[in-house]
């Protein structure tokens, strides 16, 4: 059997899994979780630990079509500064239940479009963050930026309150591809925030790019991709292009016609792997490339790799606050989320309480599933030894689960002194490999494409 034939055989080109940004997968968590939770779980964040904070932004002023990300469009700025002042409020509230002297390991700003702030608003926004919580050691700012909607005024103001790191949304150059996804975005406004940025000395440029556009060619994707390298990136996402139209309305204006078949997005994604390899990036994970002294590498090299919300980090703070509409939290002790949409957020919170509304606890099984799981994603491989020492009541279930698993992947699987590792030629099956261990059986319509 040909190796292409092995992987359909596994159910690659025919089997919807989730990414495992969490384990259990945002679609599990339940109501229940209220804000009393919440507010003990922040109380519970020890003296003098780091904590990250994520702020979400949920409004663009286009709507890409392509977009499944949870977002409004707006075409005035008052929504905006309202929402903004709800924020604030909650960023209070978070922190007065936080013990005093906890301090940021990271803070990041996603959307949405959270560079649709205008300066003024954008500073209000970050010396209320600046004065409630102290930059703890190897602090780090990152913001997500739409080069269509990101004025130089603003990006001087997010570089004067210390951004370090800028993730540059572009998916694919090409024309024809921008046209079928309803986002237009010239090689030239991109070059244009890129050079502000490195002007002003900016440290690490992230760039996400999809696979699997509709009209998305091998020659198309390899000029596109030509021309990000050409902008000189320190990272890269390039994420499986997810067409969810039953779940993302905005999707129904996507002729699914002119989608790849899943053998030519598998082919796509392979192709552009293997050029940015030769490019001399360092494969991160399922879908991230860095530079070999990117932090993303060096974490992947030490073994402290991590997989988040955003994908991967080298963050090792324990607790991620989320603040906004639809943000997710997560502590040791579980997941809270805020009321998704921002008119249930704002009066959650102008009740005068947190806006926590679904979440999970996690049990002492969900915490080794999410651990072996975290570690399949990141290094396609689970250390047997290292997670019976951690869980020891739950060595049995380790042990007999992921013989089960073993099993099921005879030619992909292997056990080398202890560690379950996943041979190479099979990483395009991790996710569905992960989905042997979940725990939380999924209907195939949440989630996306398995490539
Ligand atoms: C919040 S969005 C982008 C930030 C900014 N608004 C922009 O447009 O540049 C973050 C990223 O999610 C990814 N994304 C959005 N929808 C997606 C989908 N349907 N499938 C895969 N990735 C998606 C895109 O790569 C996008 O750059
Ligand atoms: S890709 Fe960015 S600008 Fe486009 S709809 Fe999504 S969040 Fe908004």
């Amino acid at each position: 059997m040909t190796h292409l034939k092995q992987l359909q055989t596994a159910g690659l080109f025919d089997t919807n899994a989730p990414r495992y940004t969490s384990y259990p997968p945002a679609n599990h968590f339940g109501t229940g979780i209220g804000t009393a939770r919440q507010a003990e779980w922040l109380a519970a964040v020890p003296d003098g630990a780091q904590v990250s904070l994520y702020l979400h932004i949920p409004f663009c002023k286009r709507l890409c079509w392509f977009c499944a990300c949870r977002t409004q469009g707006t075409k005035t700025m008052r929504p905006v500064d309202a929402y903004v002042d709800t924020l604030l409020i909650e960023i209070d509230r978070q922190r007065a239940l936080l013990p005093a002297d906890v301090s940021l390991s990271r803070l990041h700003l996603g959307g949405g479009t959270p560079t649709i702030l205008t300066p003024d608003i954008m500073a209000r926004l970050l010396d209320r963050v600046f004065d409630r919580f102290a930059r703890g050691a190897g602090f780090e700012f990152s913001v997500e930026i739409d080069p269509t909607e990101a004025s130089a005024a603003l990006l001087d103001t997010l570089i004067a309150y210390g951004m370090n790191r800028a993730s540059i949304g572009v998916q694919d150059f090409d024309p024809k591809v921008q046209n079928a996804i309803g986002r237009q975005q010239s090689f030239a406004q991109t070059h244009a925030t890129v050079a502000h940025l490195r002007a002003a000395n900016l440290r690490s440029l992230n760039m996400d790019l999809l696979y699997g556009l509709p009209h998305q060619t091998g020659p198309g994707l390899t000029a596109s991709l030509e021309q990000v390298m050409a902008l000189q990136p320190d990272r890269l996402a390039l994420y499986g292009y997810a067409h969810v139209p039953w779940m993302s309305k905005r999707q129904l204006m996507i002729d699914s016609a002119a989608l790849p078949s899943p053998q030519a997005r598998f082919q796509l994604a392979e192709q552009a792997r293997e050029m940015l390899m030769l490019d001399g990036f360092v494969p991160i994970g399922i879908d991230h490339f860095a530079r070999p002294d990117d932090g993303l590498s060096i974490a992947l090299a030490n073994g402290q790799l991590r997989r988040n919300f955003q994908g991967y980090t080298d963050d090792t703070a324990e607790v991620l606050i989320g603040m906004g509409a639809s943000a997710i939290s997560k502590f040791p002790q579980g997941y809270s989320q805020n009321y998704p949409s921002t008119a249930q957020y704002t009066s959650a919170i102008g009740a005068g309480d947190l806006a926590a509304d679904k979440g999970h606890v996690l049990t002492q099984t969900d915490l080794w599933v999410a651990r072996a799981i975290e570690q399949l994603m990141c290094r396609f491989e689970i250390n047997t030894i290292d997670l019976r020492a951690q869980f020891p009541a739950e060595a049995c279930a380790i042990a007999r689960t992921l013989s089960n698993v073993a099993a099921s992947f005879p030619q992909a699987l292997h056990y080398r002194e202890g560690i379950l590792t996943l041979d190479p030629m099979f990483e395009p099956l991790v996710r569905i490999i992960a989905g042997k261990l979940d725990l939380f059986k999924s209907e195939k319509t949440a989630h996306s494409a398995a490539i």
